[in-house]
């Protein structure tokens, strides 16, 4: 084997129970490469992630390292959350006598730095489960950064990244590849892949299809209809979908949102798509006032005419509102229902029905066809599932119930291109339906094509604007939310 190969893996194959996650999986990775591992939801790049960084065996085939530094970044945060920043970061590589605070704070510093973060918000002394998931998912990669690994394997590490905090991690990925390291990025974005990779390689259903082929000499349609099998239409699910007419907001109808500090007003119509634009803060605290979760009332809301000022998510959930976390790990899954009940919980809230009903069970599988998990057990546990299907699930919670508002955070996170196109749509008929939805997602071309409007927000949190999307292109939108 040549000293430039980290690993070599030829016929890896893997299941659980009856899942054959891997079947027949060949990667090779060399130094001094940024290789982008490419399947749609399910295809097992998780799986082999995990046997890459050793983490779990695999049940057959070749597997030659040329290394034993691998590093992780894994799709579900692995942050220890009542433990600091730095400690989070340095757990890894300073243990016993040699390990000193000092020590600790410096080597923080130093990796916080390189991603753009030295002066921010996270502090090697800051309590990790304080911070937002997107700087959480920066400590995690900080953590891979500070391992000294000659292999660093990240598995959908921009998901939630602002685009600016994207755009430093590539910076920082480059500077490594040319150290010499070896990267392994999983993304479901083609243009992102593009910015970085050299090569790909892509997994369809636990076999490799494509075999580290240079991206230079492969387009984007080639790359989707081996990842699925079949032709897409349209690269990156980006349909134009835009509400053709955007109806006129009435006072007893709706939305209508006051933020008090800038007297800046905002009035939705049912049916409508708003898109939320900017970092993570200001559209957390409209949400926090829309859940019932925050006393603090920077914002007014009226629903339907009504003052809304929920007292919990849950009283919100009652009155008809609907909220897909971000952060699915933490907010969204419960680990010990079955993948059943967690698509299930909202309804029960709402209506108080059992869980046990056979009514529930049919609903579930129709949930299941439509947002095309059906091959799943629902009475499993979630840890079972690939990270996009859970986001399904967790999307399928809401799709029956009387809903007036939902909020989504960043709901296409880790959702394959294909069933993006498909959410987008099942998002729209919901609206048509005459649900007000505001949609926070970090991808400014997202928000062109799904909504009607964007609230863009300041790196304040305050919002700025409210821009018509026929009106407006992803530059515009940078420069108003400053996340360039
Ligand atoms: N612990 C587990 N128990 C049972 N099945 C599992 C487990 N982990 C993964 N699987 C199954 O193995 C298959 C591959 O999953 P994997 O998580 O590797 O997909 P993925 O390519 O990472 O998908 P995604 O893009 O959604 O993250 C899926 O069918 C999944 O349900
Ligand atoms: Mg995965």
């Amino acid at each position: 084997m040549s000293a430039n190969v980290l690993v070599s893996a030829q016929g890896v194959t893997k299941s659980f129970g009856s899942t054959k996650a891997l079947v027949d999986v060949s990667i090779t990775l060399l130094r001094g490469e940024i290789h982008a591992l490419l399947g749609g939801n399910g295809a097992g790049k998780s799986t082999l992630i995990g046997i890459l960084s050793q983490n779990s065996s695999p049940d057959g085939g070749a597997i030659h390292f040329g290394t034993e530094k691998v590093a992780v970044v894994h799709q579900e945060l692995a942050i220890l959350p009542e433990l600091t920043v730095a400690e989070n970061i340095t757990i890894g590589t300073q243990r016993g006598p040699a390990f000193t605070w000092r020590r600790a704070a410096e080597e923080t510093e130093r990796v916080l730095e390189m991603l753009g973060q030295g002066h921010g918000e996270i502090r090697p002394e800051t309590i990790a489960g304080t911070l937002q998931l997107h700087q959480m998912q920066l400590v995690e990669i900080a953590r891979a950064l500070s391992s000294g690994a000659d292999l660093i394997l990240l598995d959908e590490p921009t998901a939630s990244l602002t685009l600016d905090e994207t755009g430093k991690l590539f910076a920082v990925l480059r500077a490594l590849r040319a150290k010499g390291i070896g990267l392994v990025l999983v993304s479901h974005r083609m243009h992102e892949i593009r910015q970085v990779a050299d090569r790909a390689t892509v997994l369809r259903d636990g076999r490799t299809v494509v075999d580290r082929r240079a991206l230079s000499e492969i387009d984007d349609a080639t790359i989707l209809r081996e990842m699925f099998g079949t032709a897409l239409l349209s690269p990156e699910g980006e349909h134009p979908i835009h509400a053709t007419t955007t109806p006129a907001p009435n006072s007893q109808t709706g939305l209508h949102l006051h933020h008090k500090a800038t007297g800046i007003r905002v009035d939705v119509a049912p049916g409508s798509i708003i898109g939320l634009a900017g970092t993570p803060q200001g559209p957390a605290s409209l949400f926090d006032t829309l859940l019932g979760l925050s006393r603090d009332d920077g914002w007014e809301a009226i629903v339907e005419g009504k003052p809304w000022r929920p007292r919990s998510p849950r009283a919100a959930v009652k009155r008809g509102l609907g909220y897909i976390s971000g952060d699915r790990a933490a907010k969204g899954v419960f680990p010990e229902l079955s993948i059943r009940d967690n698509a299930m919980i909202a309804r029960q809230v709402v209506r108080r029905v059992s869980v046990r009903r056979p009514s529930e069970i049919h609903a579930v599988r129709a949930q299941a066809a439509a947002l095309g998990f059906s091959h799943v057990d629902v009475e499993a546990p979630p840890r079972s599932l690939s990270g996009g299907t859970m986001q399904k699930v967790l999307i399928a919670r809401w799709l029956d119930l009387p809903l007036k508002v939902l909020l989504l955070e960043e709901p296409t996170r880790g959702v394959d291109v294909r069933t993006k196109t498909d959410l987008y749509a099942m998002i729209r008929t919901l609206a048509e339906s005459g649900v007000v939805v505001l949609w926070w997602s970090t991808e400014n071309r997202e928000l062109l094509s799904i909504s009607s409007q964007i609230l863009a927000f300041t790196v304040n949190g305050d919002p700025q604007l409210l821009v018509d999307t026929r009106s407006t292109n992803e530059a515009e939108l940078v420069h108003h939310t400053g996340t360039t």
